[in-house]
């Protein structure tokens, strides 16, 4: 399926009456708490360039306030910037007329929600095929369409359930389910999991994984859940006061945090899910060891390979197969709990 990223470029959002007029003054370095204190406005988003590759999926990640909301929500344009662009397809949404907006909001993008925003007094098929009623498709195909999802997301035979009839978790399957039924490129999912209970948090994060290997939308997804993001994160890019404090790959920022903010962020972090071999390997010996294991394994993972094998070194293979490194085992030990400094920070670079 044909997917496409979205540039978000030198984006600013400033709350209040005459946002713009402060433009310069945030340009030069004044503060969201200057801003606020003096001006009475809300610095919402300062100077934000991300790229978000065409099927993969972006988070965003912060603390409460640090406006995650107010940046999702510039890409379908539910909020307007005060300067910048939001490119979709080399297209700025920001510079879009009425109709070529409503366009784009129908066909390009769907929205998961955290509260699920289902309607109460419709059931799980009536909701899922509400997008596409919307659009004026013929009830026959929108049905058969959503059915398709339902099915896919684990919810056949709760068609004719109502909401309050469905735990959280089903309720969040309607939702993207819903999503999914239009049939858009972009998803975007504003703490679409935070209201779920941890294990059904964890098998929605599944749900949408598997989803995401054969669909490859192009996800937004915000969290402020540091697991979650490493978990679905393609790239994560951290937000802070309205600024992008770090933006890379979980193990860049896992082995590499930007400063002291994102070190406490990360400083939690099962590092043994994260870290990859090649990151701490090193030459390949000269006999080649008989086990292998390939070079973007986890440690964690490669770790229960080698004690279930029996064997206390490890070759490591790139993609083709080729022979590029070795491991052993204690190394791997030690890296799962060694704080970052002592890693290879080049290879984490890389
Ligand atoms: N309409 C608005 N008017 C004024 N200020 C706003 C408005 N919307 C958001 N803000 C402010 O912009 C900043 C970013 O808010 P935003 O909702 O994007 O944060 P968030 O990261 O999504 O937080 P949370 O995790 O609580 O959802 C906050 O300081 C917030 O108070
Ligand atoms: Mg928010």
């Amino acid at each position: 399926m044909a997917s496409h990223g979205i540039e978000i470029r030198e984006l600013y959002k400033i709350f209040g009456p005459q946002g713009e007029r402060f433009m310069e003054a945030v340009r030069g370095g004044m503060s969201k708490a200057e801003l606020n204190e003096k001006h009475g406005h809300v610095l919402g988003l300062k100077n934000i360039n991300i790229s978000m590759p065409a099927g993969g999926i972006t988070v965003v990640m912060g603390l409460s306030g640090s406006g995650k909301s107010t940046l999702i929500r510039h890409i379908n344009r539910l909020i307007d910037p005060t300067a910048g662009q939001v490119l979709y397809d080399g297209v700025d949404v920001c510079g879009m007329g009425t109709n070529e907006l409503r366009e784009f909001r129908r066909h390009k993008t769907a929205m998961v929600f955290q509260k699920f925003g289902l309607l109460p007094h419709r059931t799980v098929m009536e909701n899922t095929v509400y997008g596409l009623e919307v659009q004026g498709i013929e009830r026959a195909e929108s049905t058969r369409k959503a059915q398709q999802w339902i099915e896919r997301v684990g919810l056949s035979g709760f068609e004719n359930h109502y909401p309050n009839q469905l735990s959280g978790g089903m309720q969040q399957r309607v939702g993207l389910a819903r999503a999914l039924t239009n049939d858009a490129d972009i998803l975007l999912m504003d703490e679409a999991f935070s209201a779920l209970d941890p294990l059904i948090r964890v098998d929605m994060q599944t749900v949408l994984l598997d989803l995401q290997k054969e669909l490859k939308k192009t996800v937004v997804f915000i969290t402020h859940d540091l697991d979650e993001a490493l978990r679905l994160g393609d790239t994560i890019a951290i937000l802070r006061d309205g600024q992008v404090v770090q933006q890379g790959t979980g193990q860049q920022i896992v082995l590499q945090p930007a400063d002291s903010y994102i070190t406490a962020f990360v400083k939690e972090v099962n590092r043994g899910r994260v870290i990859q071999v090649k990151t701490i390997m090193g030459p390949p010996a000269a006999t080649p060891p008989a086990l292998r294991v390939e070079s973007d394994t986890v440690l964690e993972e490669a770790a229960r390979t080698m004690t279930s094998a029996g064997e206390s070194v490890a070759g490591v293979v790139d993609t083709s197969g080729t022979l590029i490194g070795a491991v052993d085992l204690q190394a791997i030990i030690s890296a799962m709990v060694t704080p970052t400094s002592h890693l290879n920070a080049a290879m984490a670079a890389e």
